[in-house]
């Protein structure tokens, strides 16, 4: 190959993160180095998301700032467009910007040879095979690069086709990885120093043994659970339809494994979650969450909502409303709905204006900001164990992050990656904490 250096940036989900790390691993492994920014790179990777417009339009923009600061330099750098918009438009691509290799997310262990395809040619080069889960079959083993907190990728794709949603066809068919595999890999993160894991999958908590089915969901985080070394457990993100109640009561059995859990609802409108194909009811929903808090009181939730789907009224965002007040959320991500090319909502004819959508995003956004913060606010004067992970803005001060995924600032010069530290908490604010050294355990 005559490429030396490279770049990748993800612009999507966590599992787009995962595949951006184990496409570096990859190309590392081939002899080539990562470099610091685009200027001098030789291979620009862009691991595209596809999700929303807003994600797929950036890529467009990046490539061509990307092309235009390397022809200000006389380089003519490969771009290779990587994830679910290279599966979602493939070919497509190449008639909006000058670019190299194509990549789907279930093709990237070949990218060695797409680039040394691309080099010797003067053609697209274009992969977007789905092989189901053979990639993990194919890329190296995990780099022992020392990081506290690692992904891990255990489910692929997804079989549930919510209407506004793309990675059933970006991503592909549900595919599990067999157990000896994701331990396997659990062991090698570990022995490099990772201390917590979070397992990843679009719809995580719908794995089962790929064989023959002997081990769920629920088994698999006792085992993952259970592995020396391991301080703290996650996984992400769940599908309600697919909770059992063992995987609840392992919240209460399992002890690495932390109390916060990112369950999806979308609505609380009956009718519009059944327009999603949802799978499930609002009172559904909230029994789970009853569910969750009694198998672990301490427990917290995150979840993921959508205003202005197609036919939403205004009653029906009220029930939203009142479902993200019955269950009061720690943290949540929200979207005004963008309709994508493919999914059977984009071709609703009731479709919101977008004003009335963002109207609904800005109000669900301000409730589920007062919740955030109120729930941060009451740890002030609690004590909790914070994960190290990197230094702060001021010199002497140290990040880390608590049981519920708030990032805790601590003034301690002294503190490094992956130690985890008992801190007492001294302030609140909205998107962060606080707080004081009151001791460490070993980490
Ligand atoms: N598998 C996960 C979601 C993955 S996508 C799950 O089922 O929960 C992450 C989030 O993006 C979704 O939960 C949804 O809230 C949002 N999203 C997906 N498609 C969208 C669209 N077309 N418009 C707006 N938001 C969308
Ligand atoms: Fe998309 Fe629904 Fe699958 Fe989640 S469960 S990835 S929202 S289709
Ligand atoms: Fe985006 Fe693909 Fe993830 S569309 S959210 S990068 S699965």
């Amino acid at each position: 190959m005559s490429h030396h250096s490279f770049t990748i940036r993800s612009y999507g989900c966590q599992m787009n993160v995962y595949d951006s790390e184990r496409m570096a691993e990859l190309l590392q492994a081939c002899g080539l180095v990562e470099a610091a920014d685009n200027a001098t790179a030789d291979i620009a990777i862009l691991n595209t998301c596809h999700i929303r417009e807003k994600a797929t339009e950036k890529l467009y923009s990046d490539i061509g700032r990307i092309r235009a600061a390397a022809r200000a330099e006389g380089r003519r750098p490969t771009v290779v467009v990587a994830g679910c918009v290279a599966q979602a438009e493939g070919e497509e691509i190449r008639t909006r910007a000058p670019v190299d290799v194509v990549v789907g997310p279930q093709a990237y262990h070949r990218l060695p040879q797409l680039l040394a395809q691309a080099a010797s040619g003067d053609g697209l080069v274009l992969d977007t095979d789905m092989p189901a889960v053979a990639k993990f079959v194919h890329l190296p083993p995990r780099e022992a690069r020392r990081r506290a907190s690692a992904f891990l990728t255990i489910q692929e794709g997804c079989d549930k086709f919510c209407t506004f949603c793309v990675v059933p066809y970006t991503r592909g068919a549900e595919a599990s990885r067999p157990a000896a595999d994701i331990l396997a890999e659990a062991r090698r993160l570990l022995q490099a120093g990772a201390v917590e894991l979070t397992l990843l999958g679009q719809n995580v908590n719908g794995w089962v043994e790929p064989t023959d089915s002997s081990h769920d969901f629920a088994w698999l985080l006792e085992e993952v659970g259970a592995l020396p070394g391991l301080r703290r457990l996650r996984y992400t993100t769940s599908h309600p339809r697919d909770v059992s109640d063992a995987m609840i009561k392992a919240h209460a059995r399992v002890e690495a494994l932390m109390p916060f859990v990112h369950l999806p609802v979308q609505s609380g409108s009956d009718r519009i979650l059944a327009a999603m194909n949802r799978r499930h009811t609002r009172a559904q929903y909230l029994d789970l969450v009853a569910r969750f808090r009694a198998a672990r009181p301490d427990l917290a939730l995150s979840s993921d909502f959508i205003t202005g789907f197609p036919g939403e009224t205004e009653a029906d965002f009220a029930e939203t409303l009142a479902l993200v007040e019955e269950v009061g959320f720690a943290q949540a991500y929200s979207f005004r709905y963008s309709p994508r090319p493919g999914t059977p909502a984009a071709d609703r004819r009731d479709q919101v204006p977008a004003a009335i959508g963002a109207e609904r995003l800005a109000r669900l956004q301000a409730l589920l900001a007062s919740q955030q913060l109120a729930f941060n606010r009451a740890h002030l004067g609690t004590e909790t164990d914070i994960l190290v992970e990197k230094p702060g803005r001021h010199p002497g001060q140290w990040i880390g992050k608590s049981p519920w995924l708030q990032s805790v600032v601590v003034e301690e010069p002294g503190l490094a990656p992956g130690r985890l530290v008992r801190v007492a908490i001294t302030a609140a604010g909205p998107n962060s904490l606080a707080g004081r050294l009151v001791g460490a355990r070993a980490a």
